[in-house]
């Protein structure tokens, strides 16, 4: 049976006597195939009789902007039924107050790993993601937690706190679903025009560019310059494109992660792929 869950108080009663048996899957909402690919994911771990979690609280501590906050899409209806299709048992909506009692929110703080990258463009967001998260592990209690690897940093950022922190909770990702186009699925891609959503297929084209120059051998300036020369457009900005190790460190003679982050038109869009080999530096 598929429950609509808003309390915390409800949220327990939902939870009690399941003990190791919870995955969650957190997310802020407007799903689409890329968080059913996580529900799924999240149902193979805990197996049939297990209990899988869907949170969906739009997190306000990891908006830099209010406004982006303020038009963040919510429809928990839509959100309700694509959830339970997937085979979720709960999807769960806390308020604010479920997830911060206090009116002072003691942020979290997510170190080097939040700080490079997006957390460069986008300060303290990477603070807001930790903070939401441990607040929902210690809700939910989960035996395994899903993400994304579309979202490569903040799994490095998430897995970084569960470590140092010693929560016992198993990490579990899921590969980038796609488009047909190969431009990465995100509740952004809304935003796009139909120009833009062309330009944006410039995206999995240059990751794939650079991937097969890592492959044949180059070293991690031409494989770089690779990718780039691929965005290379009037109306792409191009961020960062990066080749960075687990900790977001310069590789040396190991695998490795192709991270891009562009804006097009008012859209930020970000990507990356896995370098499974060593590259030469
Ligand atoms: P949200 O953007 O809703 O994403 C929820 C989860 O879905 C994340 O783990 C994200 O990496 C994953 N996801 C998004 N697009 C995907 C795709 N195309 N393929 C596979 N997985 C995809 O990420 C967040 O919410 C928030 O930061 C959150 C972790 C919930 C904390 O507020």
């Amino acid at each position: 049976m598929a429950l609509l869950v808003k309390s915390n108080l409800q949220l327990r009663n939902a939870l009690a006597n399941l003990g190791d048996k919870v995955a969650l899957v957190p997310t802020m909402g407007a799903l689409h195939q890329g968080h059913i690919s996580l529900i799924k994911l999240a149902r193979s771990k805990v197996g049939e009789d297990g209990c899988v979690v869907v949170s969906d609280f739009v997190n306000p501590t990891q908006f830099n902007e209010e406004d982006d906050f303020s038009k963040y899409p919510r429809d928990i209806k839509s959100d309700f039924l694509v959830a339970t299709t997937a085979g979720a048992n709960i999807l769960w909506t806390p308020g604010v107050k479920d997830i911060y009692p206090n009116s002072e929110i003691e942020l979290i703080d997510a170190g080097y790993l939040g700080e490079v990258l997006e957390g460069k463009d986008r300060p303290g967001h990477f603070s807001g993601v930790v903070t939401v998260v441990s607040r929902l592990f210690e809700l939910v209690m989960p035996k395994v937690a899903v993400f994304g690897q579309k979202d490569l940093q903040q799994v490095l950022v998430i897995k970084n706190f569960i470590r140092e922190n010693k929560i016992p909770v198993n990490l579990a990702i899921a590969p980038t679903i796609r488009e047909d186009s190969g431009v990465a699925l995100s509740s952004r891609n809304n935003n796009l025009s139909e120009n833009e959503r062309d330009l944006a297929r410039k995206i999995p084209i240059a990751l794939a560019q650079g991937y097969d120059a890592a492959i044949s051998g180059a070293r991690i300036v031409d494989i770089r310059e690779a990718v780039r020369d691929a965005l290379t457009h009037p109306e792409i900005k191009i961020h960062y494109v990066e080749l960075l190790n687990d900790q977001l460190e310069t590789i040396n003679n190991d695998h490795g992660w192709l991270l891009v982050a562009v804006s097009i038109g008012n859209t930020r869009l970000i990507d990356n792929s896995f370098i499974p080999l060593g590259i030469r530096n």
